[in-house]
């Protein structure tokens, strides 16, 4: 069955969501190998490259149900923040308004009766706990020690592990 063009513009609207992130983790990225935060640059860029898989993923589908994703040029990136505090925050909030945009793209899927779409975002909903999770303990626990230079760059060698997978 065609895409509903409802649900191939909500898509579409996530999608430069996904896209953004990916542009947004990579000046976190940036930000934080400049502080030499290394660990938490490792790990804002890995995130940046989830985001770009997750953007693809949408591609994709929307090309499987043949539709037309529109890729959008996407804004630069911050890459200065005012400390890791803020730069974690900033994190959070970008993770909290994609998991909005996904339960937007379900509600609309539901609405006009699209179970594949439905389906399809099943992983997505999942994928928005695990991104909130971390995004929310990370920016408490910097919250936490952000006073202690020690207490820092304990744990940015910490997320720098996790990044690489030890
Ligand atoms: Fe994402
Ligand atoms: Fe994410």
């Amino acid at each position: 069955m065609a895409l509903h063009k409802d649900v191939e513009a909500v898509l579409n609207r996530q999608l430069v969501k996904e896209f953004d992130a990916e542009m947004v983790y990579l000046g976190m990225a940036i930000y934080f190998d400049k502080e030499l935060y290394k660990g938490f640059a490792a790990w804002f860029r890995k995130q940046s490259s989830e985001e770009r898989t997750h953007a693809m993923r949408l591609v994709d589908y929307i090309l499987d149900r043949g539709g037309n994703p529109i890729i959008p040029a996407v804004a630069a990136p911050k890459i200065d923040y005012g400390s890791a505090v803020e730069a974690f925050n900033a994190a959070l909030a970008h993770e909290q308004a994609n998991t909005a945009g996904i339960y937007e793209c379900l509600a609309t899927a539901q609405k006009v009766n699209d179970p594949a779409t439905v389906e399809m975002l099943q992983w997505f909903v999942k994928e928005q706990v695990e991104e909130e999770k971390w995004a929310e303990e990370y920016a408490r626990m910097v919250e936490k020690i952000h006073n202690s230079i020690g207490g820092m760059y304990q744990f940015d060698h910490r997320v720098g592990k996790v990044a690489r997978g030890e």
